[in-house]
């Protein structure tokens, strides 16, 4: 086996922290889609598509390292938002969470000197990077056009390449 058994039971929780990420994501998008806001919602069913890629490398990574695959349970997602910024804000939170809990995979795989499982690691902390950046300054967008002037925050998703479609900027 090329990881540790408590780096492989660390990564089977992490897998389901980004498929609950991918839930809370969808619920997020389906809020924006009832209130008409085309942009936010596709953005964050965007998001949602990725977390389950997320996922899914995790998945890979316990498979490939001879590891037993162990999907926890998924809380529920939160299901109502009193305003647009309280959702962002809500996912902001979230990826500083992952972040976190990035890092605590990272801690274990030091430990075992396991470089392959380094390595493998390293693209989420770049990716946790992009997408804490990318969430805040999605709030900040949110709280500067504020409640009534959420058209503004479409017209910044339609306009800006990297929220529009993130992935034409070759990002992940
Ligand atoms: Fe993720
Ligand atoms: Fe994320």
């Amino acid at each position: 086996m090329l990881a540790s058994k408590e780096l492989i039971s660390a990564i089977n929780t992490q897998v389901g922290n980004e498929f609950g990420a991918s839930l809370q994501y969808v619920s997020i998008a389906s809020h924006f889609a009832g209130e008409a806001l085309t942009g936010l919602a596709r953005f964050f069913y965007r998001q949602a598509e990725e977390e389950r890629e997320h996922a899914m490398k995790f998945v890979q990574f316990v498979v490939d390292a001879g590891g037993q695959l162990e999907i926890p349970a998924v809380a529920a997602p939160k299901s109502t938002f009193a305003t647009a910024k309280e959702a962002v804000q809500a996912a902001l939170e979230w990826e500083q969470e992952v972040t976190q809990q990035i890092y605590g995979l990272v801690n274990i795989a030091k430990k075992d000197s396991n470089y392959i499982a380094i390595r493998f690691l390293d693209w989420f902390v770049t990716e946790q990077f992009e997408e804490v950046n990318t969430m805040s300054e999605l709030l900040q967008v949110v709280e500067r056009a504020g409640e009534d002037g959420l058209l503004h925050v479409e017209e910044f998703l339609a306009r800006e390449p990297g929220f529009a479609d993130p992935h034409a900027e070759g990002g992940e």
